[in-house]
C-alpha cells in the first residue's frame, strides 16, 4: 500500500456551503427546540450581534459538544472564550458527566467597544457577561475565569489542574505566532491520548491562516499526533481534532 504522510492529507479549503446566515448564525431546530436551560440561553447568545461569525456556529457547537460528552476529559483548557459560546457548549457537556474539574477558560476579556465585524455594537466585561449566562444555565461552577495573555496565564492555570490536560480548545489568537505559542505553552501539560481541538483551520473560508499553518508546519511533521480535519457547516470555518499519541 502507498504509505502517505500526514502532510498530504492537509487541505487548506473545500467548497464553502451555500447556507444564507444573514449576518447571524441561524439558530437550527435541534437547539431551538431544546428546552434545556443551557440551550435557551445559547439560542439567545446567538442573537447577540457580535456572535456572527467570531463564535462557533450551533452545528460546530454541538459537535464540540458531542466530543466532550464522549470524550469525558477530566482536565479541559479553552483558550479564547469570546462571548462564551463555546464555553456554554463544552460545559453543557461536562455537566453530564458530573465532572469535578472544571474548565479552565483562558481571554483577554477586553470590552468590546470596535469589534471589526459588527462596528457600533459594545460589550463591555465579556466576563460578566458569560459569567451571567453560566449562572442562568445552572453551569457556573464549571467554569474558572483566566483573564490576560495565555501565554501569561497558562502557567497559572495549570497550578489548579487536577491532572494533565485531556481536552484543550485552542482558539486565541489566530496568528501564527499566537497558534504557535498556545500549543507550544499547552503541550507540556497534554496528557499522553489527550485532544487539541483547533477553530478556524481553512484560511480562505475564515480569512486567517494561523491555526492551518501550526497545523502543517509544525504538527504534522512530527510523527506524536495524529490530525483529523473537520468540515464544518454552515460556514466551512474547520476544526481541527489533534491527538497525541505519545510524548
Ligand atoms: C474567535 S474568538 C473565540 C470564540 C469562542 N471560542 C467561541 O467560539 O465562542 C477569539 C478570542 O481569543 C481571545 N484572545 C486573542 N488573543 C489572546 C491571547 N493572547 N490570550 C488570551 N486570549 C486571546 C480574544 O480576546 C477573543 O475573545
Amino acid at each position: 500500500m502507498n504509505k502517505k504522510s500526514n502532510r498530504s492529507f492537509l487541505k487548506s479549503e473545500i467548497i464553502i456551503s451555500s447556507d444564507n446566515h444573514d449576518n447571524l448564525w441561524k439558530v437550527p431546530g435541534f437547539l431551538l427546540n431544546n428546552q434545556e436551560k443551557w440551550a435557551q440561553t445559547l439560542v439567545k447568545v446567538y442573537q447577540h450581534p457580535m456572535s456572527f461569525p467570531g463564535s462557533v456556529s450551533p452545528q460546530m457547537g454541538n459537535l464540540l459538544r458531542a466530543l466532550i460528552l464522549n470524550i469525558e476529559p477530566v482536565t479541559v483548557m479553552e483558550i479564547g472564550a469570546y462571548i462564551g459560546v463555546s464555553t456554554l457548549w463544552i460545559a453543557s457537556a461536562m455537566a453530564e458527566y458530573t465532572c469535578k474539574e472544571r474548565i479552565h477558560c483562558i481571554d483577554l476579556f477586553p470590552d468590546h467597544t470596535d469589534n471589526p465585524w459588527c462596528p457600533g455594537t459594545t460589550l463591555i466585561n465579556p466576563k460578566d457577561y458569560i459569567a451571567r449566562n453560566l449562572r442562568n444555565s445552572h453551569l457556573e461552577d464549571l467554569v474558572k475565569f483566566y483573564q490576560g495573555d495565555s501565554q501569561l496565564v497558562i502557567d497559572k492555570a495549570a497550578e489548579d489542574f487536577s491532572s494533565a490536560i485531556d481536552f484543550a480548545f485552542i482558539d486565541g489568537d489566530h496568528s501564527l505566532a499566537g497558534c504557535l505559542a498556545d500549543l507550544k505553552k499547552v503541550e507540556p501539560y497534554l496528557n499522553e491520548g489527550g485532544y487539541l481541538l483547533f477553530h478556524d483551520v481553512f484560511p480562505r473560508h475564515c480569512g486567517v491562516d494561523g491555526p492551518f499553518q501550526v497545523l502543517q508546519q509544525e504538527i504534522a511533521s512530527r510523527g506524536n499526533y495524529e490530525i483529523c480535519q473537520i468540515y464544518t457547516s454552515p460556514l466551512n470555518f474547520g476544526f481541527a481534532l489533534v491527538r497525541k499519541l505519545s510524548d
